[in-house]
């Protein structure tokens, strides 16, 4: 493909995504999503921004070491400091790119930065050529560029690639822009910038009035070849651009895209169910290609046009994006030759056989309870085994609950805590809160429960229960989750998983806001 016709896809689920409140990864989660993202093909993954703590350091750094096919991405501000620490944390990348920006709108220059527009653009080319030092690969974006005056953005994206920036990204932060104007926006850049060709146009659009995707489509039929999202549209506020509908649109449309993208969608599900079982953010049944019903047909007429011919209602074959009907693929019986085998058909690899043999373990326990195994509980069953760290000070030990008619439900609890174990009881207004006040009694976490909430992974009362708990602790908050039949003891596991998070305190700088 030329630079004409290949549309470059850059995820940004684990730094924008992240950005979401309650959305933030461990190094561990951003090292399983990335590796995702990579059997994806997806280009460019921009995996955090690395002078904001020393947790998004490491996990810039272990997907870096981790991702081998694709280009790996780290954020900076067009500070010193920024980009160098995104040049170290990027060392070990196959091919990395440092992503630089300043905002250069009038607004944010004059509220929030407090910088005359000269100094913006010096800036903005003291960071590119600085980036310059680590790689060859270097993106530069005038933050909140929907809201930016076109001469001033004109000069500083002239400006920025002569510096070196290969790729110039506009984003529209703030979601403002309509898809006419924002893709006359891109035409017009291209048109006028003298240099344009030397570098990649590229959109990074926000979805504050649900127009993210068609803002960055319009921006593709108007010239711009590389376009920033995010899986299940995860992002600040109303989220980015849902990386799944770009890709299926310019695939659905290849009648009017003049363009394409390398993936193999078949792995979007996949990449969609790892984001929201690790962040907690359920996607909603209606949501395009993703969601539960997206390609049901619930009525007579839909469902009798559908089975006379499958172009009558549906657009795109679910399959096409990795949908499965819910299939037994696996039972009691199963050898560990035929696990091994099924979970690479799900593109799931194991570093170590220790891992695979704990996980195989989890199967086998799994299968004694449920005897008709989904590839969705292989998938629940894998992220569980990820969950359980070596570093984790708190295990579940045995967990009774008593729940009856007319009684208050009770719990007691076994933990193993920094090496003893320890026993708790608790009473409750269910069996849920009684467990969950028998952890409080042994550990007086001091946080406070944002979030709790429970999805089944497959149909049938015998599912396994999905659990995902938010907690917050002075002002971090992080996720927790759990599966199990007994949803009660998936509840106690997932909380479990989420006071083992916030222990490890960390301070974390956002992106967009300290003055530069
Ligand atoms: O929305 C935005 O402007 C951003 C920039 C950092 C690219 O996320
Ligand atoms: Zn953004």
């Amino acid at each position: 493909m030329s630079i004409n016709d290949k549309l470059i896809i850059f995820d940004t689920t684990l730094r924008d995504g992240e950005q979401s409140p309650g959305a933030s990864m461990t190094r561990d989660e951003k090292v399983r999503i990335s590796r995702a993202l990579e059997r994806m093909r997806v280009d460019v993954i921009e995996a955090g921004f690395p002078i904001a703590s020393p947790g998004d350091f490491e996990a810039v750094q272990a997907v870096a070491r981790a991702v081998r096919e694709s280009t790996v991405c780290g954020l900076a501000r067009t500070l010193d400091g920024d980009i160098d620490r995104a040049g170290e944390a990027l060392k070990p990348a196959a091919s990395a790119r440092i992503h630089t920006f300043i905002a250069t709108s009038p607004v944010h220059m004059k509220k929030k930065l407090r910088m005359e527009p000269e100094q913006v653009l010096e800036q903005a080319v003291h960071a590119v050529k600085r980036a310059g030092r680590y790689t060859d690969d270097i993106e530069f974006s005038p933050e909140d560029a929907g809201r930016s005056e076109f001469d001033f953005l004109c000069r500083v994206i002239e400006a920025v690639i002569d510096a070196g920036a290969t790729t110039v990204n506009l984003p529209a932060t703030v979601g403002y822009n309509l898809p006419h104007q924002f893709g006359e926006l891109i035409r017009r850049l291209i048109e006028h910038v003298p240099n344009s060709d030397k570098a990649i146009f590229s959109v990074h659009c926000h979805n504050d009035l649900g127009l993210a995707v068609g803002n960055s489509l319009s921006a593709v039929l108007n010239g711009a070849r590389q376009v920033e999202c995010t899986i299940n549209g995860l992002g600040e506020r109303a989220g980015n651009a849902a990386l799944e509908e770009i890709i299926m649109t310019v695939q659905t449309r290849q009648d009017i895209f003049p363009c394409q993208t390398g993936l193999d969608a078949t792995q979007i599900m996949t990449c969609s169910r790892l984001v929201s079982g690790i962040t907690g953010f359920a996607v909603q049944p209606n949501k395009a290609i993703v969601g539960a019903n997206a390609f049901a047909h619930e009525s007579g007429i839909h469902q009798d046009g559908v089975l006379k011919s499958r172009e009558t209602y549906e657009i795109m074959r679910a399959q096409d994006v990795g949908w499965t009907a819910n299939r037994i693929v696996l039972g009691k019986h199963s050898g560990r030759n035929a696990f091994r085998s099924r979970l690479k058909e799900l593109g799931i690899e194991y570093g170590s056989e220790e891992d695979l043999n704990d996980a195989f373990s989890r199967f086998k326990e799994l299968a004694d309870k449920k005897h008709e195994i989904f590839d969705e509980d292989i998938q629940a069953l894998v992220t569980e085994s990820g969950l359980e760290s070596k570093d984790d000070w708190l295990k579940l030990v045995s967990l009774k609950v008593c729940s009856e008619t007319g009684e208050t439900p009770h719990a007691s609890i076994m933990l193993w805590m920094d090496g003893t174990e320890k026993q708790a009881e608790c009473s409750g207004s269910g069996p849920v809160d009684a467990a969950f006040r028998a952890i409080e009694e042994l550990v007086n976490s001091g946080t406070e429960l944002q979030l709790y909430s429970v999805n089944n992974i497959t149909s049938g009362t015998d599912s396994q229960g999905e659990v995902t708990v938010r907690l917050q602790k002075g002002g971090r908050i992080v996720n927790g989750h759990g599966a199990d039949t007994d949803i009660v003891i998936a509840s106690a596991k997932s909380y479990i998983n989420a006071i083992n998070k916030i222990i490890k305190p960390e301070s974390r700088a956002h992106p967009q806001m300290g003055d530069v």
